[in-house]
């Protein structure tokens, strides 16, 4: 018979299991459901019987409130920092200075770290079990920060954490890092908006307070993750690379960070820097910069130190990507639905490798919760492609001279008095004739993502419509020769290719076209799909909002837009004027070669044999298929070529049927070394 202690023993190890699995692998074999009640469970074993309640339970997570200071907890070894490299010169100067230590004979490999912007934790195993967490402190002694620690969904209670992995050794004291992911971070600040609370403002900041709070519930419901990578001290295991160390706590089910390597020479880790630096806004967590460590762990002792810092590893710092400097104003943007944006106007800082002057604020209602206000010292962040924006106020470094920043109560272009629209945060300019707004419009209308009208910057925009030769998107299809060539700058080539391109642009495509007016939510993708579906702009405009939202893919809110948009009658006057101007308004005929497939969806992966991507699709579309991008029960078949991809498995799991070209071939009915695989003509074509 089982006894409680047995169940209880069976679900702690199973739910640690399971945590593991969901944290650390990312590849949960059971559902939040099926955890929860698992969890439930132990929890209420544990109510009835008390004494069976272990540190090791996963219901210790969420631990008690402690109330007095952090106890101080010394470390077993000196918790060191690191020196810095900031360029390849310095990393081949540091292997240079290695060099000269070390015997001429001396191999130096590598391992390639990535440098986690969180904190440090050093925590401690006694045979197997979690028995202390401590911040790194002064180096020599840190916080005792246990309970906290605990709370830390990815950490393990217990290794190791799978019973088949290597066994516990008696005692183990590791270092890693403790961080928010940023989806995590994002998902707080969410939470403390929705409840009308501060936003914060700095990820690793708020890791370090959440880490140092009093109260383990606070820490608990703050989503932390931990990643390990070194080990302090070990008593019963014996190693001696660092890859070997990074094998053995993820053995152990500790988590490691994704994308470590071992690399064999400094020049293979120096190759592989611009490729880190480029993905570092990918990642799922904030770095700043790569560690670089001797994989030798006994010439990295040997080495010793230089000063505080270890020889045998070094951070290879990237540009900073959050700075601060001064506010020194803000300026009003009016786009071309009249929505004002501010934008902050700072004293020059370096920031990711370029000086940042402008920096975008958001909107006002961000300006007011956040409390920036003018003059103050605020962080400015830039990273990867993302604009650089202001990430909030150093409220400590105020001097009483700031002042507030309001929203601006008429356009600065056009003296009409903004509004806010019930429910929006947004401010607007309400006029349709703002002559910034018409701007705007017209320069998005002809930028290289909408009608791509080659030769037409901002600057020539601004002057047509300074001159007064044109006064929406449709009048550029009828400009004359002669007034642009009156036009500074113009002479008869630069007229020449502007007439050009303009007559190209009078026979975009109808996605094209549509994707280009500015209707809030359409882009290239719902354009297609609206152009699919009702074959002309007539078709469009006398669609309501049902018919619109019918279209798979589209929903209510942007049907409502595209019906909004179709019905103001300015709008209907351009469209007026193109098509009167001979701008296509009908969606290119469809080749329709049978509709045997009529009904089926298709999703492919892999290369393959014969057939573009391109050409297979239009096949199967021309035969009345319908293409999907991903795999679901709905999918009729997977069509799969040489190397698929993750699409293959999920079509094996779902039990989706997978077809070859040849199969394809055979349900289209057609021969591939008799049948023309070009696109557009796949078969005998009907016109539509
Ligand atoms: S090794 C003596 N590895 O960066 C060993 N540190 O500037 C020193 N850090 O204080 C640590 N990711 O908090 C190491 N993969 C990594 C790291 C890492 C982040 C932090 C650590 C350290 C600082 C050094």
């Amino acid at each position: 018979m089982t006894t409680f202690a047995d169940r209880a023993a069976e679900l702690r190890q199973q739910l640690n299991y399971h945590i593991y699995r969901y944290n650390v692998l990312g590849s949960p074999i059971i559902t939040d459901a099926e955890y929860d009640r698992l969890y439930h469970e132990l929890k209420q074993i544990e109510a009835e019987h008390p004494e069976l309640v272990t540190t090791d339970s996963p219901t210790q997570r969420a631990g008690s409130d402690l109330s007095e200071d952090f106890p101080k907890v010394p470390h077993a070894a000196p918790i060191l920092s690191l020196a810095n490299a900031f360029s390849e010169e310095d990393l081949r100067a540091w292997e240079e200075r290695n060099r000269k230590l070390l015997p001429s004979d001396a191999v130096l490999d590598y391992t390639l770290e990535p440098k986690l912007d969180g904190l440090t934790v050093v925590i401690t195993y006694e045979n197997g079990i979690l028995v202390k967490a401590a911040t790194r402190g002064d180096g020599e002694q840190g916080d005792d920060v246990t309970n906290n620690v605990r709370t830390i969904r990815n950490v393990p209670l217990k290794i190791p954490v799978d019973p088949n992995g290597p066994p516990a050794p008696g005692r183990l004291v590791v270092r890693g890092e403790v961080l928010f992911l940023k989806k995590d971070f994002e998902a707080l600040n969410k939470r403390q908006e929705a409840e009308g609370l501060p936003l914060y403002i700095n990820a690793r900041n708020t890791a370090s307070g959440t880490l140092k709070q009093k109260e383990s519930r606070i820490t608990a419901s703050r989503p932390l993750t931990a990643y390990l990578y070194n080990i302090v001290t070990v008593v019963g295991y014996e190693w001696e690379k660092q890859w070997d160390t990074l094998n053995y706590l993820r053995d152990l089910g500790f988590p490691v960070a994704p994308d470590v390597g071992y690399y064999p020479t400094l020049s293979d880790i120096i190759q592989q820097l611009p490729t880190w630096e480029s993905r570092r806004s990918q990642l799922d967590f904030e770095i700043d910069g790569v560690v670089i460590k001797i994989n030798n762990l006994l010439i990295a002792d040997e080495l010793g130190f230089s000063g505080k810092d270890p020889r045998g590893a070094i951070a290879y710092k990237f540009p900073a990507e959050e700075m601060s400097t001064k506010l020194i104003g803000v300026t009003v943007n009016i786009g071309r639905t009249g929505k004002v944006t501010p934008t902050a106007q700072l004293e020059p800082v370096f920031l990711g490798g370029v000086t940042v002057v402008n920096a975008s604020l958001h909107n006002y209602d961000q300006i007011a919760r956040l409390d920036i206000r003018l003059g103050d010292t605020v962080i400015v962040k830039r990273s990867g492609e993302v604009i650089p924006y202001v990430i909030g106020p150093v409220t400590g470094a105020r001097d009483g001279s700031e002042t507030s920043i309001l929203p601006p109560t008429h356009c600065p272009h056009c003296q009409t008095p903004v509004i806010q629209l019930d429910g929006l945060i947004d401010y607007f300019c309400p006029n349709r004739h703002c002559p910034e707004r018409i701007f705007r419009s017209i320069e998005f209308f002809v930028s290289r993502g909408a009608m791509d009208i080659e030769g037409m910057g901002p600057q020539t925009v601004k002057t047509l419509i300074e001159r007064g030769l044109i006064q929406d998107e449709a009048d550029i299809f009828t400009l004359k020769r002669e007034s642009l060539m009156d036009l500074e700058g113009f002479a008869d080539k630069k007229v020449d290719n502007l007439l050009a391109s303009i007559e190209a642009a009078r026979h975009r495509p109808l996605p094209q076209l549509l994707a280009s007016l500015g209707i809030d939510g359409v882009g290239e993708v719902v354009a297609r799909l609206v152009a699919d579906h009702f074959g002309s702009m007539d078709g469009v405009l006398s669609a309501n909002v049902q018919a619109i939202d019918d279209i798979e893919g589209i929903g209510p809110v942007l049907a409502q837009n595209v019906v909004d948009w179709f019905a103001d009658e300015h709008n209907q006057q351009v469209l007026k004027k193109m098509r009167a101007a001979g701008v296509t308004m009908q969606a290119e005929a469809k080749v329709i070669a049978s509709d045997s497939l009529s009904g089926k969806t298709f999703v492919l992966t892999g290369t393959l044999p014969t057939l573009s991507r391109e050409q297979a699709e239009a096949i199967i579309e021309s035969h009345g298929g319908k293409i999907s991008g991903s795999v679901s029960k709905k999918t009729s078949y997977v069509l799969m070529g040489d190397q698929p991809g993750s699409k293959a498995d999920k079509a094996r799991q779902l039990g989706v049927p997978i077809i070859s070209e040849a199969q394809l071939w055979e349900m289209v009915g057609e021969n591939p070394t008799e049948s023309n695989t070009n696109p557009q003509n796949p078969t005998q074509p009907t016109l539509l």
